[in-house]
């Protein structure tokens, strides 16, 4: 049986790319499909603790994993030290491979409670958080955070890696930019060089990764045992293979082809209907579209149809059609 850092230690060993956590956005199907592209960890959204301890529909929804989903961590998020121990036992049940602490959303709503990123205010209290849900359950429990609140003159995050570490946190992501920031500016990959540095367990580096030359070199910077991918994924979820490619051969992929990015269309389209619904499925899957298409020879009236069809029968005859009349090369 592992010790919870040796299950950490163990997922991270090949510097995986991981598929960051995105509210709305990575759910049980995107999860499936950026894993069949080559995400080898994924991270559900981030599931609200008040929901998950009132058994609500949508929080249980999120945190609830079918088996060929793994290896999956579940992301919580709350503002009180103690409730988050309580959901974090509730997800538990579920057997993801890692618990995941949210310590970096910005939203003012969430934020601005003390949730996510409001814990980087406090630091003690952040770290008193983690080493409470560390005890609370017997999975490795891993942080997700920011470089600081900002702006601050000197950026707590080095110190507080090591005091998470210190507090039986298995494992740190860090989204290189601090909580004001939001998502403006440059992502500062130094500080995850930095905080690995301070710290054995595994830091994954975060933000602005949107090729597989970033990821090679945000690697090659930090010394991170991982990089995560969010906004990118989104548009193109082929990033996963072709960092795959890079890191492990040095090879660099050509771009998906014309009947790989139809197919993709489809594919989501499809498994989005099965999962939530004839009307939501087709809707939920709008925002992957324009980018799946990108580049294509026709694309802009592609996506207009398709952002006008609300059925799945409708926008998978646009997609033949597109796919025939093109030859599909
Ligand atoms: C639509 C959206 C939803 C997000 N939801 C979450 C979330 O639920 N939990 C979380 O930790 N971060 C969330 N993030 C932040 C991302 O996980 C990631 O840290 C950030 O986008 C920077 O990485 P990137 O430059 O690769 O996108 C979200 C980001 C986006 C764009």
């Amino acid at each position: 049986m592992s010790t919870p850092h040796e299950t950490l230690r163990a997922l991270y060993a090949k510097r995986p790319a991981i598929l960051a956590p995105m509210e709305d956005v990575t759910d049980v199907v995107f999860r499936r499909l950026c894993r069949s592209l080559g995400a080898e960890v994924c991270i559900t959204e981030f599931v609200n603790v008040e929901g998950l301890l009132r058994g609500c529909r949508n929080a249980r929804r999120k945190a609830t994993l079918t088996p060929d989903d793994r290896p999956t961590g579940i992301q919580i998020y709350g503002a009180d030290a103690a409730r988050l121990a309580e959901a974090a036992r509730v997800a538990e049940a579920a057997e993801p491979t890692f618990l995941d602490l949210n310590c970096g959303c910005w939203v003012p709503k969430v934020a601005s409670r003390g949730a996510g990123a409001g814990w980087l205010r406090d630091p003690t209290a952040m770290v008193a958080m983690a080493k409470m849900v560390v005890g609370s359950v017997s999975l490795p429990v891993t942080v997700k955070t920011r470089i600081g609140w900002g702006p601050e003159s000197d950026m707590p995050i080095v110190d507080l890696a090591r005091r998470l570490e210190d507090a039986g946190v298995s494992a740190i992501t860090l989204h290189c930019r601090t909580a004001s920031m939001a998502h403006s500016g440059a992502a500062d990959w130094s500080w995850a060089a930095r905080a690995r540095e301070v710290v054995s367990i595994p830091v994954i580096v975060n933000g602005d990764v949107k090729t597989a030359a970033d990821a090679d070199r945000a690697l090659a910077e930090t010394g991170c045992a991982g990089v995560m991918v969010g906004r990118r994924a989104v548009d193109h979820p082929w990033v996963f293979r072709e960092i795959r490619a890079l890191l492990d051969g040095g090879q660099e992929l050509a771009p998906p082809t014309r009947l790989e990015r139809i197919e993709l269309c489809r594919e989501h389209l499809v498994a989005n209907v099965a999962q939530r619904g004839p009307r939501f499925g087709v809707l939920v899957t709008r925002r992957h579209l324009s980018g799946y298409l990108r580049g294509l020879d026709g694309a802009a009236e592609l996506r207009r149809l398709l952002l006008h069809c609300d059925n799945l029968d409708g926008c998978l005859s646009i997609l033949d059609d597109a796919r025939e009349r093109r030859g599909a090369a």
